[in-house]
């Protein structure tokens, strides 16, 4: 029966992952998958999220299913972190999922069930993963302007102009805070009238947070979110642990509802239990016991903090320096937007040439959009891959 399929279409974050590995020239550098790297180039598991983890296992009588919400102290948390006092309870419901993507995933076919005709509009450009999801749900999709290369900014009066064409229904995908693959924000000061033009529009918010942590800060980030929380009478939102409490391989997200009133959230809630028991079943506990051991104790939560606060910084401190360095290596302001963006992607600009040939003369891996992650720039050697990047631009 197999002779039937044709080959997969390959992830181009996924496929770099395996190329990389492959690569055996010792000089290489992984500027791709967005994983946070320390300075060793290590993505460690965070010192909270160990100690945590020692007191799930040691605490953990039972390994019995929990049901298809998962763990409802993680969800309240986790809700709590991402809607802080913007949270209308009555409105308000959260079910733990596999991961951002898993969140996205049951998210993208409840809408689908819910509003079959409703077409979701998508930033250009967005993280490679979100057209096929919505795709896979049954969603009609189109793209919105978004990003400026010119700039490196957001363009916010197209944006919004291309928005306009979108019908009452029609599903709007926000990326909460920093933009996967540009790194190139809403402003604070745009997110309300952002707000106000969905409420006008009747268009629905789907939020992307899968960063909350890594631009300005937690609370700073989820701005954008508590915003339409606040102004729209629904939204759906995912969730993703992976990145700021670094879990990536253990799956942690959470998918969560907003609607008009508590009986209409309730059956939505009940659609999208039913959903996860189609899809999964059940989400893995372990990672999510973690994080609700992290976010109810207080020294716990506060290493994570702290934690955290330094990953960004030294995020932040990268892009500044490498914004200097690449001034300096090619004698242009080109590159100076890196420095204002925010989070652990940025767009360079470059050609698919110029990335491939990154590759195969410097062992330079990026992502062929030109997207880099910041925390896997070297730490020191950033004079070098400017010098890198310069000599490819100007042959
Ligand atoms: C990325 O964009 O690199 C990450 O979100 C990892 C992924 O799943 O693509």
């Amino acid at each position: 029966m197999f002779q039937t399929l044709a080959p997969a279409e390959p992830d181009k974050i996924l496929q770099l992952i395996g190329l990389f590995r492959e690569d055996q020239r010792p000089e290489k550098l992984d500027l791709g998958v967005g994983v946070y790297k320390d300075p060793a180039r290590q993505t460690p598991v965070m010192a909270a999220v160990r100690k945590a983890e020692m007191k799930v296992i040691e605490s953990q009588a039972s390994k019995s299913y929990l049901g298809l919400e998962g763990h409802t102290g993680f969800n309240a948390a986790i809700t709590g972190l991402a809607l802080g006092d913007h949270l209308d309870p009555a409105r308000t419901r959260t079910i733990q999922a596999p991961g951002g993507s898993g969140a996205i995933r049951i998210l993208a076919e409840l809408l689908a069930s819910a509003q079959p005709d409703a077409v979701v509009y998508l930033s250009d450009p967005t993280w490679p993963n979100h057209l096929p999801t919505m795709t896979a749900a049954g969603l009609n999709t189109k793209t919105y302007r978004y990003f400026d290369p010119s700039t490196g900014g957001v363009r916010f009066d197209s944006m919004l102009e291309s928005l306009s064409a979108a019908a009452p229904g029609d599903i709007v995908v926000l990326h909460g805070c920093c933009h996967n693959p540009t790194g190139a924000n809403i402003s604070p000061q745009q997110w309300p009238v952002l707000a106000e033009f969905l409420v006008e529009k009747h268009l629905i918010p789907f939020v992307d947070m899968a960063y909350q942590g890594f631009g300005d800060g937690l609370d700073v980030d989820a701005g954008g979110l508590r915003c339409l929380a606040d102004a729209v009478p629904e939204l759906v939102a995912a969730i993703s642990c992976s990145k700021n409490f670094g879990v990536y391989c253990d799956r942690v997200g959470a998918a969560i509802l907003i609607g008009r009133n508590s009986r209409e959230t309730d059956t939505a809630f009940g659609q999208l239990k039913s959903l996860a028991r189609r899809n999964y079943s059940m989400p893995p506990n372990h990672a999510a016991a973690a994080v609700f051991t992290i976010l109810q104790d207080s020294g716990l939560r506060s290493e994570w903090h702290d934690e955290l606060d330094r990953m960004r910084t030294r995020m932040l401190r990268l892009r500044t320096e490498f914004a200097d360095a690449l001034r300096q290596k090619s004698g242009t302001g080109r590159f100076d937007f890196l420095a204002s963006h925010r989070g652990m992607f940025s767009r360079l600009g470059l050609s698919l040439q110029q990335v491939a040939r990154l590759r195969s003369e410097k062992a330079v891996y990026m992502v062929g959009d030109s997207r880099i992650n910041v925390a896997g720039l070297p730490d020191p050697g950033l004079d070098r891959l400017a010098e890198s990047i310069v000599s490819v631009m100007n042959d």
